[in-house]
């Protein structure tokens, strides 16, 4: 508004006296940023309504229900690191609780010690996203579960029957399928260790002071806050950055003004969804990744070539908006995305008791 007015006032001719421009740019601060007047700020809830929504309490779907006995079967699988090739890594290991479900490392490390090569995303309302991993190379979150078992830098298991007697060998797991998933003759199979699994996910959901501010109460969020929002609906983070999720909703080349590798320093680069693809279309193509949670679950970006979250938000207006921000535009940016921090679920925090038995003992079994 202020900026209009005044090139406004810069096309009057020059016998039109400057009195009457300051006149009219005083009679449109007056009227625009009346101090007190709740109206610019109701402006800014009323365009978020318009871009983002509240997260829903949680992803079920009629494909992909909830029961308790799934969630509590997958809440088990989780964490339990006795299904994996070495007996070292569960779901947990680099998608921590303490952590908000990341590992804080770059790159993170599978079954022996093999390193991944890509960040760790949280599994914080992952499961409402379009597509799942930094290329949406995992069509949901049970695609995504399944896949693990036998990814070489996850629990890198020879095959799924490896695994699956693997899992058959802990007592106790036989059981808890087959109450999770009646009348199947084989319950404990692959897909329905996705299905469990996935159902669990599809509980953790983190709503924050953000989703109170969508549903009407102006005040969840500080002023800086709803100016951080504000800027990031201006400067067009939100065009790629929206819905539920604030990002999970779409793809996009990382680097559309500029190389992305000459701001992150990215010691390799990836093509991204072009190495899924092989379309010419998805070079440096990734998912938008949502913001939730996002100031607890550094470093950044597919390879985690990014500590800071400032950092992340000054490349991502270069990189993405061709913008150089400065330090009032960081601040109250990422005092926006920090208002993104929901509550951790309780059925993340706690862990839960696994059925005991030894790693060692379960290979013998299966001999
Ligand atoms: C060795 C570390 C490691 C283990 C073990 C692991 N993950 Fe991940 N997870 C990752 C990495 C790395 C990615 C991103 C991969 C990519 O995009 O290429 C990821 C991605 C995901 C995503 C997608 C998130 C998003 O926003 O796209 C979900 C969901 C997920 N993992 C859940 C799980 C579950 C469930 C398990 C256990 C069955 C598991 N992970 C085991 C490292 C791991
Ligand atoms: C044209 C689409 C687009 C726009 C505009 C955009 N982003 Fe992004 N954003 C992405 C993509 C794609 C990624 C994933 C990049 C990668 O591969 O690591 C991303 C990643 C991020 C990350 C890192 C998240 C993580 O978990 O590692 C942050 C933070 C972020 N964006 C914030 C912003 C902010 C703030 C703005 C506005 C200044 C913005 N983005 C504008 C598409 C966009």
């Amino acid at each position: 508004m202020a900026i209009s007015e005044r090139s406004h006032c810069r096309t009057k001719t020059v016998d039109q006296s400057i009195a009457t421009c300051a006149a009219v740019s005083l009679f449109a601060f007056l009227f625009t940023f009346h101090p007190g007047s709740a109206a610019p700020d109701s402006d800014i809830l009323k365009q978020a309504q318009q871009v983002f929504s509240p997260l829903p309490s949680n992803a079920a779907t009629s494909e992909f229900p909830i029961t308790p006995e799934r969630v509590e079967l997958g809440r088990k699988l989780f964490f339990d690191p006795r299904v994996s090739a070495d007996g070292t890594v569960s779901c947990a290991r680099c998608h921590q609780p303490a952590l908000y479900g990341t590992d804080g490392l770059a790159l993170p490390r599978g079954a022996h010690d093999k390193v991944n090569p890509r960040n760790a995303p949280t599994i914080l309302n992952a499961a409402i996203q379009f597509a799942e991993h930094w290329r949406g190379d995992r069509k949901n979150v049970e695609d995504q579960a399944i896949q693990a078992l036998i990814g070489s830098p996850s629990f890198g298991n020879a095959d799924y029957a490896s695994a699956m007697s693997k899992l058959k060998a802990i007592p106790g797991y036989s059981e808890m399928f087959a109450k999770a998933f009646p009348d199947e003759q084989d319950p404990v199979n692959q897909q329905n260790w996705g299905k469990a699994i996935g159902a669990y996910e599809r509980t953790l959901m983190t709503p924050s002071r953000f989703d109170d501010y969508l549903k009407g109460s102006q005040d969840a969020l500080s002023p800086v806050e709803q100016q951080g929002l504000r800027k990031f609906m201006e400067i067009g983070c939100s065009t790629c950055h929206s819905g539920p999720g604030v990002g999970g909703g779409m793809y996009q080349k990382f680097g559309i003004m500029e190389d992305y590798w000459k701001e992150t320093g990215s010691k390799s680069i990836d093509k991204g969804r072009f190495d899924v693809t092989h379309d010419a279309n998805d070079m440096y193509v990734f998912k938008v990744p949502s913001l939730r949670n996002v100031a607890m679950s550094p470093p950044y970006f597919h390879d985690g070539s990014v500590n800071s979250l400032p950092q992340a938000v000054r490349t991502m207006a270069k990189v993405q908006l061709g913008k150089t921000l400065d330090d009032d535009d960081v601040n109250e940016l990422v005092a926006f995305l920090q208002s993104l921090t929901g509550k951790l679920p309780d059925e993340l925090v706690n862990a839960p008791i696994l059925p005991a038995s030894a790693f060692e003992a379960t290979i013998t079994n299966t001999k």
